[in-house]
């Protein structure tokens, strides 16, 4: 049996908190007009509580797309989040994410692909199941980038906003879904678009947060150069590639960076019509990986793609990376019902919560456990009888 990776499943989450350029005209030298020009940015969304991160986001975007789907999460054989800024540098913020969705079959791994990474993770998600490995997988795109800017510059802080979004992918015998996908890398890009500190080239020290290093740094004028030249080119080669032309297209789906990057490669450079590119960046800013998936579910809700529509999914990022996909939209799944929502949020949520909590607390019992059993036996070794009867301290024999 041919095997086809289609899409059953998308959701996507961005935190409450709404920032606008006014507020942030009041933070740097800005101003709303220039941001809106610039960019076409008008708001985006940040983290502002401790407890909201990047796993947080990434759950309930998860938990939306198993919505969609209506399956529930033991029937996931991976989970695959791409990120930029995981909640640390490991474990993986996926294992974190599998573990509060209650993936108990799944396997778990991050990506880092920088803005390209969604379709990155698609792609290595369709790898997975045409070659058999999985039958199922979560694909999720979360940033909290927010924490990771320097809120004193204005060259990178006006750009980037908080979110996530998944999608989950899932075998099927009917030829549909992911059709092709084309990934690209410019390694000699890489100090284009960096954070430079907190990695193993340069650990975290007084000087580095001194320095700024630890915050995102960008040369603006070059991603923006290098993003309308490879958007127009892999967005072209996937079409190719699938066997297509861009009249068949319903749909672009750009990564959400900047307004003039999207006209000048997309509608200027394709000569794709306007009307068929989804655009929200006006809301969201630039939500780096998960920019992509949230477009492609605001794009669904919005009923912009049909069952057996072809849309492309084009992103570029640090690295410099680049990557489109071109998917055929599958027909929806049946609406789930109240009782499997109330199933899933009421009783199984909270029962992954139990279980992981209680998974804690046993290995923190068992590790007390065999300290006390190691301190026992050594009290007992150290005090073993001598051949003589009687008893000999072993520590004495220094
Ligand atoms: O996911 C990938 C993430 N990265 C990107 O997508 C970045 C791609 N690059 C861009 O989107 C654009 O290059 C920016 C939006 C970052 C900058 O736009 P630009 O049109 O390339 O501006 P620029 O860097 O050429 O700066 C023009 C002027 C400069 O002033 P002077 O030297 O002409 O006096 C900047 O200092 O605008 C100034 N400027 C600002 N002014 C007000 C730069 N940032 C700001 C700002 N507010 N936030």
């Amino acid at each position: 049996m041919a095997r086809y990776s289609r899409i059953i499943g998308w959701g996507m989450y961005v935190p409450e908190r709404v920032l606008t350029n006014d507020e942030l005209s009041r933070m740097v030298d800005t101003s709303d007009e220039w941001i809106r020009t610039r960019t076409g940015i008008r708001e985006r969304r940040i983290v502002d509580k401790p407890a909201e991160t990047t796993a947080t986001l990434a759950e309930r975007a998860a938990r939306a797309a198993l919505d969609k789907a209506g399956i529930p999460p033991t029937a996931l054989d991976m989970v695959i989040v791409s990120t930029s800024s995981p909640e640390h540098l490991f474990p993986a913020t996926a294992c974190i994410v599998q573990d509060a969705i209650g993936a108990t079959n799944a396997g778990a791994y991050d990506l880092s692909a920088a803005c390209s990474g969604f379709v990155y993770a698609l792609a290595m998600a369709h790898g997975l199941i045409v070659s058999e490995q999985a039958d199922t997988v979560m694909v999720i795109g979360a940033e909290t980038l927010s924490r990771l800017v320097n809120w004193q510059d204005r060259n990178t802080c006006v750009l980037f906003g908080d979110g996530a979004g998944a999608v989950i992918l899932q075998v099927s015998d009917t030829p549909g879904g992911v059709l092709a996908t084309v990934l690209g890398s410019d390694g000699s890009g890489a100090h284009l678009l960096s954070l430079p500190a907190g990695g193993s080239r340069k650990p975290p020290s007084l000087e580095t947060i001194r320095n700024g290093d630890h915050y995102i740094h960008m040369d603006g004028k070059a991603v923006f150069r290098f993003a309308t030249r490879v958007m127009a080119e892999a967005t072209r080669e996937v079409v190719e590639k699938a066997g297509l032309s861009l009249e068949d297209i319903a749909l672009i789906i750009p990564h959400q960076a900047n307004i003039r990057i999207i006209e000048s490669s997309v509608v200027r450079q394709l000569r794709f019509p306007w009307e068929r590119v989804f655009v929200n960046l006006d809301r969201y800013g630039n939500t780096s990986t998960a920019s992509i998936p949230i477009a492609l579910t605001e794009a669904v809700e919005a009923g912009k793609l049909r069952p057996g529509d072809y849309a492309v999914l084009v992103g570029f990022g640090a690295g410099l990376t680049w990557a489109a996909a071109l998917i055929q939209w599958g027909p929806e799944a049946p609406p789930v019902t109240w009782w499997q929502r109330m199933w899933w949020h009421v009783l199984w949520y909270r029962w992954s919560r139990l279980r992981s909590l209680y998974r804690r607390v046993r290995r923190r019992f068992f590790a007390l456990y065999f300290r006390g059993r190691e301190q026992v036996e050594q009290w007992t070794f150290t005090r073993e009888p001598s051949p003589d009867g009687r008893g000999k301290d072993r520590t004495d024999q220094k």
